[in-house]
C-alpha cells in the first residue's frame, strides 16, 4: 500500500522523474494578527470582564504566567493543572477529561457518548446531560471539563473519535454544543470546545505516536481546506459552542493548510477570536504546542499540560513565557489578555476565587500517595472517593432509551413475554476482565458502552443486555438462554434453530484515541464491517431462525447491506454507546416501555465508498507532513450521498416508532428584520493591567526554601547570569521582528471583521445572522395506536450549483397521544438560508431559489413550500 500511494503522489507530481517524493505547492495558512485582546462590553461577559480585570490588575507577571502554563503532565492530580496564585488565594485550576464522564474518576458516573444522545434528537436531554456531568466535575474539585467535541466533526465514518462529538452534521452539532455547554456551565463548571479544528482523524495527529507505529513521518498530518467549507461545515458547530458562552477552546494536534493547530493565526485569531468574537481561552491539546512565542502571538492563552513533552521538565512558556514579556517578544498585552481570558471564563461561570479543593487523582486509585505523581513527591491523600453520582443513573438510563434507534421493524418488536429467547453474541455479555478492566477502555471484551481514549471515564457499574433481559425474563416466565461466545457456531446453530425461538444477536464496533492500538486499529477503524465476525454471526442465526433481531453498539455506521434486508431479520436496533445503563436502556425499548423515536445521526450507506471522504492511513508525503486534502468541500455524509444521488440503507435522520405519524398542512410565515449589515468599526487599543519589572533578579526562583519538584514547570528562572541561559533556548536572541510575523506585535486598534460579533454583540460572529427571518409550521399526527415521540425534522435547499441538495436546519422531539394532532415549529435564522462569500469574507444569502422540507427523515420529506 505504502509503494503504490508513492506511485500516486509522483504521477500527482507534474515535472520530472526527479522530482521529490514531498508534495509541491502545499497549502498554507495565511498570516492573521495581532492576536485579538478581549472586548469589555462583549454581551453576557461584561461582569465576568470586570471581575477579570480587578482580579488580573492585581497579578504580577510571575502569577499571569503561572496561569497559563501547566505545571506538566502528571505534575498534580488531574490532567492538566495550571499554575497557583497563592498570593491572590487562587489554587491551581483543575482540567479533566472526559466528555462523557470524569475520567480517572471514582464513584462517577459513565454517561452516554456524545454522538449517542445526539441521537435523541433532545436539546432537553443533551442539555441535562450536560448539567449532570457538570455537577459530578464541580463536586470533585474540576474547574474546566474537556469537552463537548464538535472536532471531528464526522468528515469520515472510520474516524476513531467520532463518537465522542455528536454527528457529521454540523447543526445538529452545533445545538448538542450549546446544550451541553450551557448545561456544564450552569452547573458552575467551565467547558472545553474540542479539537479546534478539523482534527477529523487519528492517524498522524502527533509524530511520535505515528513514528511509534513505524511510520516515517516528522511532520504532524495537515488538513487542507477552503473557506467555504470550512464556514460551512466545520467552523459552524463552533460558533454554537462561542454563542453558547464556551469559556474555553482546546485546539488540535494536527495542522491546518500547514501550520499547526495551536500556532495557526487564520483558525484561532482570524475566525475564532476576531470572526466568532471568543471571549474565553484557548488551551492546547496535550503536547500540541511547538513553539513559545509564535503560539502566543497566534492566539494560544494557556499551555497543556504545560511541558514541551510530556515530563522533558522544560517548557515553551513558564520561564520561557516570563523571559519573552521581559524581552519584548510578546507584548504585555497579550499575557495580560490570556490571564484576562483565563480568569474572565472563571467568574462567568460563577467561581470564586476560594476553591473547594481537588478530592481525587488521576494516577492512582490509593488513599495516601504522591501528590506529585511525576516527581512521586509529596505523600499525602490524594483521594478521598466522594461519591457525586447523585441519582445520574436514572438520567443516564432515560438518555440510553430516548436514543436507541429502531432502524427495522416487521412487527417483532415489541417483545410481550415471549416465550423463547435466544440471545446471541459478546456484546450482550460482561468484559471478563470487568467493566474497567482494560485502561482507558483499550480494548473490546463484552458489551460495548463507550469508545476507547481519553474520551472515557470509569463505570461505577455497567448494566449488560443480558442482565437486564434476563431480569425481564424472570418476570415473564420467558426460557432465556445466552450464548456469549461468537464463535461457538454450532452451539448457536443447535440452539437458535429450536421452534419458536426469538434470537437477539448483539454485535459491535469499536474505535478510539489514536495512542491505543486495539487489534490493529490504530484509533480509527480499518473497515467498517462488524468486530468479532459480527456479520457472519448474524447470517448464520438468521439462516436458520426466522425472526433474528439484531441489536448494534457501534461508534458509527456499519456495512449492514450483507443481511440487513433478510426476511429473518425481522427488526435492527441501533443502541449507539449508552454508557453504564446500556442494558436497561435497551430492554425498555425491546420491550416497549418506551417508544423508540431516536434517529440516526449519520448515514448509513451500501458501501465506504459512498461516504466520499475517507481517513488517510498511509503517509502520502515523504516522511513530512501527510497531507489531507479535503476535496470533497461540504460534501460529507448526507450531503455526499444525495448530491450524487447514492441510495443509502439507512439515511441520515432515520429512525422507527411503534406507532406511526402523518405530516400534513407547511405554513411559511416571514419574520419582520432588519437588512444585514456587515459589522464595521474598531476595537479599543490594546489595554494592559498592572506592571512589572523588567530586572531579572526578580524572576529568580524564589529561595533555597522554596521546593523545587521534579520535572515540574514553574514561571520562575533557574539562573539569572543571563537571558540566555535562563532561556535555555540555543536560538535566544531573535527579535520579534526577526521571528514573527508582520503586525503580530501590534497593540494598536483593529477593524472589526463584516461577519464579526459588534462591538456590544454576543459573541458567535455577525449578530445579525441569528435575525429569524422565516417559521415554519407543519401539523403532525399521530395515527396509530400508541403514543409515542416524533422527531419531524425541517431542511432547506439552498438552491445554488454549489449546495448540497438539502441541509438540516431544524428538529423538534414532540410527544403525540394517539389520534393528536400537534404543530411542530422551526424558526430560519439569516446563518441558516445563508453561504459563506469567500470575496466578500462574509454570509450572503444568494440569489437561488430557496425550499423548505418537513419529514420524518433527510430523504422522507412529504412537505416542502417555497420561501419567497
Ligand atoms: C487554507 O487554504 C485555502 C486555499 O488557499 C484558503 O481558502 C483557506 O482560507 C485556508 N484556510 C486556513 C485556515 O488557513
Ligand atoms: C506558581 O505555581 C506554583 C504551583 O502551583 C506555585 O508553587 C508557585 O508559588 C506559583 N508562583 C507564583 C509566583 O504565584
Ligand atoms: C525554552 O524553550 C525552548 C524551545 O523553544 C526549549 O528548548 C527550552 O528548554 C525552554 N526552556 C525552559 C527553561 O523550559
Ligand atoms: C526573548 O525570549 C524568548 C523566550 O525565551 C526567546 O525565544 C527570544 O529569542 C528572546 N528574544 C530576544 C530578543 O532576546
Ligand atoms: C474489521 O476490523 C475488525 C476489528 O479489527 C476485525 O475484527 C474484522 O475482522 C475486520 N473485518 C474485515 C472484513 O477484515
Ligand atoms: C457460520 O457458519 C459456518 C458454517 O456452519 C461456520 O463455519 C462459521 O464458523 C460460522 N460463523 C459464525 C461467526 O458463527
Ligand atoms: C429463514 O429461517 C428459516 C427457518 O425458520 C429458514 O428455513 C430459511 O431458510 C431462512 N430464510 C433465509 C432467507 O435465511
Ligand atoms: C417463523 O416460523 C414459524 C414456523 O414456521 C412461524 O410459526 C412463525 O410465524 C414465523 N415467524 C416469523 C416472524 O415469520
Ligand atoms: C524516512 O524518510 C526519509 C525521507 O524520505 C528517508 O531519508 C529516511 O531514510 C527514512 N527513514 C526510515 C527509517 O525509513
Ligand atoms: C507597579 O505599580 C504600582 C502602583 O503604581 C507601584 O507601587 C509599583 O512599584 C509598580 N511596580 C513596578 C515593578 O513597577
Ligand atoms: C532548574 O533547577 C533544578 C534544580 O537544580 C533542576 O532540577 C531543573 O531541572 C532545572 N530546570 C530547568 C528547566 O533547567
Amino acid at each position: 500500500m505504502r509503494s503504490s500511494t508513492l506511485v500516486a503522489l509522483l504521477t500527482a507530481t507534474s515535472g520530472s522523474a526527479a522530482a521529490s517524493v514531498y508534495k509541491r505547492d502545499l497549502a498554507v495558512s495565511e498570516p492573521v494578527y495581532p492576536s485579538p485582546w478581549m472586548n469589555p462590553k462583549a454581551k453576557g461577559w461584561e461582569q465576568a470582564y470586570a471581575q477579570a480585570r480587578d482580579f488580573v490588575s492585581q497579578m504580577t507577571l510571575l502569577e499571569k504566567v503561572n496561569l497559563t502554563t501547566g505545571v506538566g503532565w502528571q505534575g498534580e492530580q488531574c490532567v492538566g493543572q495550571t499554575g497557583s496564585v497563592p498570593r491572590l488565594g487562587l489554587r491551581s485550576l483543575c482540567l479533566q477529561d472526559s466528555p462523557l464522564g470524569i475520567r480517572f474518576g471514582d464513584y462517577v458516573s459513565a454517561f452516554s457518548s456524545g454522538q449517542t444522545v445526539a441521537a435523541s434528537f433532545d436539546r432537553d436531554l443533551m442539555y441535562r446531560r450536560g448539567q449532570a456531568m457538570g455537577e459530578e466535575n464541580k463536586a470533585k474539585g474540576v474547574n474546566v471539563i474537556l469537552g463537548p467535541v464538535a472536532g471531528p466533526l464526522g468528515r469520515a465514518p472510520a474516524g476513531g473519535r467520532n463518537w465522542e462529538g455528536f454527528s457529521p452534521d454540523p447543526y445538529l452539532t452545533g445545538i448538542g454544543m450549546a446544550e451541553t455547554i450551557k448545561g456544564i456551565q450552569d452547573a458552575g463548571v467551565i467547558a472545553c470546545a474540542k479539537h479546534y479544528i478539523l482534527n477529523e482523524q487519528e492517524h498522524f495527529r502527533q509524530v511520535p505516536e505515528a513514528q511509534g507505529y513505524g511510520y516515517n513521518i516528522t511532520e504532524t498530518l495537515s488538513s487542507n481546506i477552503d473557506d467555504k467549507t470550512m464556514h460551512e461545515l466545520y467552523l459552524w458547530p463552533f460558533a454554537d459552542a462561542v454563542q453558547a458562552g464556551v469559556g474555553s477552546v482546546m485546539c488540535s494536534y494536527q495542522q491546518i493548510n500547514n501550520s499547526h493547530g495551536c500556532q495557526n493565526s487564520k483558525t484561532l485569531n482570524g475566525l475564532l477570536k476576531g470572526e466568532l468574537g471568543f471571549q474565553g481561552f484557548v488551551m492546547s491539546d496535550w503536547q500540541a504546542q511547538h513553539a513559545g512565542a509564535a503560539s502566543a502571538v497566534a492566539g494560544l492563552d494557556m499551555s497543556m499540560p504545560g511541558d514541551t513533552l510530556f515530563n522533558s521538565g522544560y517548557s515553551f512558556w513558564g520561564a520561557n513565557l516570563t523571559l519573552a514579556v521581559l524581552n519584548g517578544t510578546v507584548p504585555e498585552y497579550r499575557i495580560d489578555d490570556m490571564a484576562m481570558r483565563i480568569m474572565a471564563a472563571f467568574f462567568l461561570v460563577g467561581m470564586e476565587v476560594d476553591q473547594p479543593p481537588i478530592n481525587f487523582d488521576s494516577w492512582s486509585t490509593d488513599t495516601y500517595g504522591p501528590i506529585h505523581y511525576a516527581a512521586n513527591e509529596g505523600y499525602q491523600q490524594i483521594n478521598w472517593h466522594v461519591d457525586v453520582q447523585g441519582d445520574h443513573g436514572d438520567l443516564i438510563q432515560e438518555i440510553g432509551a430516548k436514543s436507541t434507534v429502531l432502524l427495522k421493524n416487521t412487527g417483532s418488536l415489541p417483545l410481550n413475554k415471549p416465550r423463547f429467547l435466544a440471545v446471541i453474541g459478546e456484546d450482550a455479555g460482561p468484559n471478563p476482565l470487568g467493566p474497567n478492566g482494560c485502561s482507558d477502555r483499550g480494548c473490546n471484551m463484552g458489551t460495548l458502552a463507550m469508545g476507547w481514549g481519553s474520551g472515557t471515564a470509569n463505570y461505577p457499574y455497567l448494566v449488560t443486555p443480558l442482565e437486564a433481559l434476563n431480569a425481564q425474563a424472570i418476570k415473564d416466565h420467558t426460557r432465556l438462554e445466552a450464548i456469549l461466545d461468537n464463535t461457538a457456531s454450532s452451539t448457536i446453530e443447535a440452539l437458535v434453530k429450536q421452534e419458536g425461538a426469538t434470537s437477539l444477536v448483539f454485535v459491535n464496533a469499536d474505535s478510539g484515541e489514536g495512542y491505543i492500538n486495539v487489534d490493529g486499529n490504530e484509533g480509527d477503524r480499518q473497515n467498517l464491517t462488524l468486530w468479532g465476525n459480527g456479520d457472519e454471526l448474524i447470517k448464520n442465526v438468521s439462516s436458520l431462525c426466522n425472526n433474528t433481531i439484531v441489536i448494534i453498539h457501534s461508534v458509527g455506521p456499519t456495512l449492514v447491506g450483507d443481511w440487513y434486508d433478510s426476511e429473518n431479520v425481522t427488526a435492527i436496533v441501533w443502541a449507539g454507546l449508552p454508557g453504564q445503563e446500556s442494558g436497561n436502556s435497551l430492554k425498555q425499548v425491546l420491550y416497549g416501555e418506551v417508544n423508540p423515536a431516536a434517529r440516526t445521526p449519520f448515514t448509513w450507506a451500501a458501501t465506504r465508498e459512498d461516504y466520499g471522504a475517507d481517513v488517510l492511513y498511509e503517509p502520502n508525503n515523504g516522511d513530512k507532513g501527510p497531507q489531507q486534502d479535503y476535496t470533497e468541500g461540504i460534501f460529507i455524509d448526507y450531503r455526499a450521498l444525495d448530491s450524487k444521488n447514492i441510495t443509502p440503507i439507512f439515511e441520515f435522520g432515520f429512525g422507527l416508532s411503534y406507532t406511526t405519524f402523518e405530516y400534513a398542512n407547511i405554513q411559511v410565515e416571514k419574520q419582520s428584520a432588519q437588512d444585514y449589515q456587515p459589522t464595521t468599526g474598531e476595537t479599543a487599543e490594546a489595554p494592559t493591567f498592572g506592571n512589572f519589572s523588567t530586572d531579572l533578579e526578580d524572576y529568580a526562583f524564589p529561595s533555597s526554601s522554596f521546593p523545587y519538584i521534579w520535572q515540574y514547570i514553574y514561571p520562575y528562572f533557574n539562573t539569572t547570569s543571563s537571558a540566555k541561559d535562563a532561556s535555555m533556548d540555543s536560538e535566544y536572541g531573535q527579535t520579534a521582528e526577526e521571528f514573527l510575523p508582520p503586525g503580530a506585535i501590534d497593540s494598536s486598534a483593529q477593524p472589526l471583521a463584516a461577519a464579526a460579533s459588534g462591538p456590544e454583540d454576543l459573541p458567535g460572529g455577525n449578530a445579525l445572522l441569528y435575525d429569524i427571518l422565516y417559521k415554519v409550521t407543519a401539523e403532525v399526527t399521530n395515527t396509530g395506536s400508541l403514543a409515542g415521540d416524533e422527531i419531524p425534522q425541517l431542511y432547506v435547499s439552498l438552491g445554488g450549483p454549489d449546495d448540497a441538495p438539502v441541509v438540516l436546519r431544524g428538529f423538534d422531539r414532540i410527544t403525540i397521544e394517539p389520534g393528536q394532532t400537534v404543530t411542530f415549529t422551526a424558526e430560519l435564522t439569516r446563518r441558516d438560508l445563508s453561504n459563506w462569500d469567500v470575496a466578500a469574507q462574509d454570509w450572503l444569502i444568494s440569489e437561488y431559489p430557496k425550499t423548505v422540507y418537513v419529514g420524518p427523515s433527510s430523504r422522507k420529506l412529504p412537505l416542502s413550500a417555497t420561501l419567497s
